[in-house]
């Protein structure tokens, strides 16, 4: 893997954190913030992450108020090399931040802030190995999963994660994509339709039902008997400010617009003959500060009632 492709994920993902921060559903959050606290009583509260990247949520759980004392936070993904840039991603972060953190070895670190003391630790597993393991992680008080349902088989996977949860356990479910995915100005002709149609078919063809996976939680949460306290869209919306993107949410939409012609181009079938010129006629788009960029995605927020078994 030569340096720019090793760059490429950490980097589409660091852009990718001001796009989720305008989009994630602020009223779900806040319901987040007022019951977490109660959910942990006097305890350290206990949260484990699934596919959690850079580590951008953890920046936000931290920066917006969500802990209020001490806290265990679990950051898992199943690939190593993107927690290897979450912990320098993070120790840029605590720095600007004014944070303190030392770390403890490879794995672990303490951060601490002026109002909260957060022990870090870092662990590259899939979600499947996670929920397949015998061993007694947790229990946890909240279980976060951001942008990454989408990719794997939840009801395969969820049910034994949130066996993990302790009683009143939370489970922060977020920017799960749910079917809509819009490029802007509209594109003359019928071209577009059929890709944007074939790359929803080539995220079915994955995982099945991904590209409805919002919409799938709900009715799926509630079959599992959590409760779900509140959901709300959280959709995507990128647009430039006059001709120019905001921080680096022009490599941000490149990035969308590489992995729908790598996706048709590769995964699904024969190419769309009018992929190419679709693509360039988009990347000039970005280029000239003209591209808008719109995905419906769902976040819910859901309580485990009673011990799930
Ligand atoms: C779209 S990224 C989101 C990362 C992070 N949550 C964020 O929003 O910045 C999806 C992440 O899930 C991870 N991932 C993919 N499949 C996974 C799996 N089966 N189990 C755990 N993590 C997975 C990827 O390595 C990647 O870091």
């Amino acid at each position: 893997m030569d340096e720019i492709k090793e760059g490429f994920y950490p980097r589409y993902l660091a852009a990718k954190k001001g796009i989720d921060d305008r989009a994630l559903n602020r009223q779900v959050w806040e319901t987040l913030r007022q019951a977490l606290p109660q959910s942990t009583g006097r305890g350290p509260a206990t949260i484990l992450e699934i596919g959690a990247g850079i580590g951008t949520m953890l920046e936000r759980i931290v920066d917006w108020g969500v802990l209020t004392g001490p806290a265990t936070y679990l950051l898992t993904d199943s690939a190593r090399d993107h927690l290897r840039a979450a912990r320098r991603h993070i120790a840029e972060w605590a720095g600007h931040q004014g944070y303190d953190l030392v770390w403890q070895g490879e794995e672990s670190g303490l951060l601490r802030t002026a109002s909260v003391e957060v022990s870090l630790v870092f662990e590259a597993a899939s979600a499947e190995e996670l929920a397949g393991r015998a061993d007694t992680y947790g229990p946890f008080h909240l279980l976060i999963a951001h942008a990454v349902l989408d990719l794997i088989d939840f009801p395969a996977v969820l049910p034994r994660l949130l066996t993990r949860l302790e009683v009143k356990g939370l489970a922060y479910l977020t920017c799960n994509f749910d079917g809509d995915t819009v490029f802007l100005p509209e594109y003359h002709g019928d071209e577009e339709r059929e890709i944007i149609s074939r790359y929803h078919a080539s995220m079915e063809a994955r995982v099945s039902g991904a590209s409805h996976t919002g919409s799938r939680l709900v009715t799926f949460l509630h079959d599992l008997r959590m409760e779900i306290l509140v959901a709300g869209r959280s959709d995507w919306a990128v647009h430039p400010q006059n001709s120019v993107y905001p921080m680096d949410e022009a490599f941000f939409l490149n990035a969308i617009i590489d992995t729908v012609e790598q996706e048709l181009t590769h995964n699904s079938g024969p190419a769309p003959s009018a992929l190419a010129a679709w693509a360039k006629t988009r990347r000039w788009q970005v280029e000239a500060g003209e591209l808008s960029f719109l995905a419906r995605h769902l976040d819910l927020l859901a309580r485990s009632p009673t011990p799930l078994s």
